[in-house]
């Protein structure tokens, strides 16, 4: 291979490589996960982490006004003229000391990572750019995902935005929030409901775009969790170039963890940061194919050489007793994770953990986040739920640095937030009682009040 950018095999002892401009995203070799790989001494990295901070004075430049493409010297895979931005990764870092009390670490010590500020309100948008840079590069016209309503949401955003390419969505039925659906519908995406869950309509979503020749934009595709890296890199930036103790995020399809462990692994390579932080994904107990198989049945990266029939038996047994995924956090309401030996693999690098919480757990942490400043959807608590059950098995110290990633806005999903603080006991039942929910202990509860002026001083004067 004598280009200075391909794609490669995620395992060492297969090693394939295709040309940058491939978009089967398996290998040809072992039908393994691909990474985008570099041939770095002859790229020009960053010489220190600080050099980009002269990005920020330079900000009419979109590519420097983007808060992915101004670290693109660590994900060069693109001439800068093929760049597709619309003004992405502009979010905060930000210290909130009511959820640090809520998690049990110290004042000062707990971060978020507010990833709902993104154009289509989550995270995705920091991959979207990139696959779509990449998207264009090989000349696509159609594009195609399988979601839970995010990435669709992503993709949407970007083929109306940028006028360039066609949206093709796949969701499984009902249990799309209807924020998400909203923005799919509104940006003109052509909308397909299969009859199924995320994970039929992922294994769906593959085949069509073999079949009919369109650009997959799943995190399956390499070239996305180049643009998800750089979530850390913000992180790290905001924290003066210094890694946190913890990076907490939720689990799903677990691209998200797999770009981290990436943008910390070359990091490292680049000989640019010394200290890396400790990774923890949060699964929803509904949804817990990782934390089954990492946590509980210990399944590793094991050198690139993962024991795929654990993972496979695992599958079988969830079809023998028809197990579907099934929680609040729709967003990541998957058991089949397609980045699962990717995530082994960042949890190897950076010591990381796993675990699950309830669905109970992430409403209430919901709860938390929102009185704490930021709203955030359900998945995203997750993080902050997952941070509070580590602190309490000591996994998590009190005097350590935490970030928890909130992967998306509060507003993508109004429906579960309402129903946690409504008045109206007959809602909360039947939007929350049948997945477990019981209790609403931090329920921010409307007063009602007749429509009498002395009423109202009076229920305010009450209240306040
Ligand atoms: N949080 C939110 C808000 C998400 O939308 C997702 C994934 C995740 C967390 C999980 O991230 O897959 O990187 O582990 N949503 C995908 C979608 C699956 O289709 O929008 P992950």
């Amino acid at each position: 291979m004598t280009e200075a950018v391909f794609q490669r095999c995620i395992h060492p002892h297969c090693g394939a490589t295709l040309g940058v401009d491939e978009t089967t995203f398996a290998c040809p070799r072992c039908g393994g996960l691909l990474d985008v790989a570099y041939d770095w001494p002859r790229l020009h990295p960053p010489r220190m982490l600080r050099d980009f901070e002269s990005k920020w004075a330079d900000r009419h430049n979109p590519l420097n006004f983007s808060g992915v493409w101004r670290f693109r010297e660590l994900l060069p895979f693109a001439p800068p003229e093929q760049v597709l931005t619309i003004g992405e990764g502009q979010t905060i870092l930000q210290k909130a000391d009511s959820v640090a009390s809520y998690v049990g670490v110290q004042p000062g010590k707990l971060f978020l990572q507010y990833e709902g500020l993104n154009p289509s309100g989550s995270f995705k948008d920091n991959g979207m750019t990139a696959a779509f840079t990449h998207a264009r590069m090989v000349g696509a016209r159609r594009a195609a995902c399988a979601s839970t309503g995010n990435t669709s949401a992503s993709l949407a955003v970007f083929c109306s935005a940028t006028g360039l390419m066609r949206a093709i969505i796949f969701i499984g039925s009902g249990k799309i929030s209807y924020g998400k659906l909203a923005q799919a519908l509104d940006h003109g995406a052509l909308t397909v409901q299969i009859a199924g869950d995320f994970d039929d309509a992922m294994q769906r979503v593959q085949q069509v775009s073999r079949r009919l020749g369109i650009y997959l934009v799943n995190s399956i595709n390499p070239f996305r969790l180049e643009g998800q890296k750089t979530v850390m890199y913000r992180v790290l930036e905001a924290l003066r170039w210094e890694a946190p103790d913890w990076v907490v995020v939720p689990g799903g399809n677990l691209g998200n963890v797999s770009a981290f462990g990436k943008a910390f692994m070359e990091l490292t390579e680049l000989g640019l940061l010394q200290r890396l932080p400790r990774l923890a994904v949060i699964n929803a107990a509904g949804a817990n194919t990782f934390f089954k198989l990492f946590g509980q049945a210990n399944l590793r990266w094991e050198g690139g050489k993962p024991d795929k029939r654990s993972i496979e038996d695992y599958y079988c047994k969830l079809d023998a007793e028809k197990i579907r995924a099934s929680t609040i956090a729709s967003a990541i309401e998957i058991n089949r994770p397609v980045n699962l030996p990717k995530a082994l693999r960042a949890l190897d690098g950076c010591g990381g953990v796993v675990h699950e919480v309830s669905d109970q757990e992430i409403l209430d942490a919901k709860a938390k986040v929102g009185a704490g400043g930021l709203g955030c959807e359900p998945a995203s608590a997750a993080s902050v739920a997952g941070a509070r059950k580590l602190r309490q098995e000591g996994i998590i110290a009190a005097e350590d640095r935490v970030v928890c990633i909130l992967t998306g806005h509060a507003l993508k999903d109004p429906t579960a937030t309402v129903a946690y603080h409504t008045t109206d006991q007959k809602t909360f039942e039947e939007v929350l009682g049948t997945r477990g929910v019981r209790r609403a202990t931090y329920a921010n509860r409307a007063v009602q009040v007749p429509n009498d002026l002395d009423e109202i001083i009076k229920a305010i004067e009450l209240y306040s």
